[in-house]
């Protein structure tokens, strides 16, 4: 899939290119719309702790160019593609030399939330990290039944939270199943960020939970200056214009690089119409 030209075509509906070069034209068009970024390299589950130290190189680089060109954007980032399969502690290093170079540079290093074998580790290696450097923060999953007692952690703790609702297949033993209680969970814990939490991002495409965010905000008069709607590359992009116009703070996840398969999958397995879209697109070409 990842060399075919067609493919290629269709995924670069959610992926901003091949480079790190057509990545950082990305952000500065996104950044001329009044929207912030994160930059995502894509690549997850890497084999080696060489293709895990290449993984956090160009994060490096990333960073340097964003400062350099005053883009206003951060970095996300995955564990399996820092080395955690292969050795925590190499993983554990490779991350902390970013959140370090981050520091320096006033920016900031957010830790994906992959599949629920990674949940512990992933909130604990953020946690460490946090309490030596401070630029790092992570995603909470809102189909997760543990969501609620590690929001209310990381927000003891003053940790940045992003959100979400969840993107991997888990099962009902550690995961709500049905749409109406992830909704409902979603709801539960961004007024929990909202009231409590440090600088919350609020990530969803889901104009019910952005609408219950913004009433609970204005209910509780808290300033549309201290949290941030998130959304991904490419979807929904009338609403991602109306919430800049209304004054709300935007970032968008941004992916690029060429291992895209794993991420255009999620993408599509999100929504029926996705696959229609690459069924029409298929027959036509
Ligand atoms: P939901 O899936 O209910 O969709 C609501 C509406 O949004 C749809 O009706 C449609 O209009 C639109 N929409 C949603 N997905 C779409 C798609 N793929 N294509 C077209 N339209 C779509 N997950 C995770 O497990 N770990 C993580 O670290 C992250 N990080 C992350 C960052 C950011 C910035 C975002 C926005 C999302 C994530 N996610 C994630 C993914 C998240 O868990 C979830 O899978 C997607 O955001 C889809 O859920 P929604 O909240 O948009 O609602």
């Amino acid at each position: 899939m990842e060399t075919s030209a067609l493919a290629r075509r269709l995924a670069a509906r959610f992926v901003a290119g091949d480079s790190l070069a057509d990545a950082l034209e990305a952000g500065r068009r996104i950044n001329r719309e009044r929207i912030s970024l994160t930059l995502d390299h894509l690549g997850e589950n890497v084999t080696s702790l060489a293709e895990a130290e290449a993984s956090r190189d160009v994060y490096l680089r990333l960073l340097g160019e964003m400062a350099d060109q005053k883009i206003d954007g951060n970095v996300s980032i995955k564990l399996t593609q820092f080395g955690i399969d292969i050795s925590e502690d190499a993983c554990g290093r490779n991350v902390e030399q970013l959140v370090r170079r981050a520091k320096e540079l006033n920016s900031f290093v957010r830790v994906d939330m992959e599949s629920s074998e990674y949940t512990e580790r992933t909130l604990q290696l953020v946690t460490l990290l946090h309490s030596q450097h401070s630029a790092v923060g992570t995603v909470i999953q809102a189909y997760l039944h543990r969501s609620e007692k590690d929001v209310e952690t990381l927000c003891r703790r003053g940790i940045r939270v992003r959100l979400c609702k969840g993107a991997y297949l888990e099962p009902a033993e550690v995961a709500y199943q049905a749409k109406a209680e992830v909704d409902r969970n979603f709801v539960h814990l961004m007024k929990i960020l909202l009231a409590a939490g440090t600088y919350p991002a609020i990530a969803t495409h889901d104009e019910k939970m952005i609408d219950e965010t913004k009433s609970f905000a204005r209910s509780r008069q808290i300033a549309p200056e201290t949290f941030e709607f998130q959304m991904l590359y490419g979807i929904r992009r009338d609403l991602q214009r109306r919430l800049v116009a209304e004054g709300y703070r935007l970032r968008l996840y941004v992916p690029f690089g060429k291992a895209w398969y794993p991420y255009f999958m999620r993408r599509l397995a999100e929504r029926p119409a996705n696959l229609a879209f690459l069924a029409r697109n298929f027959f036509r070409a």
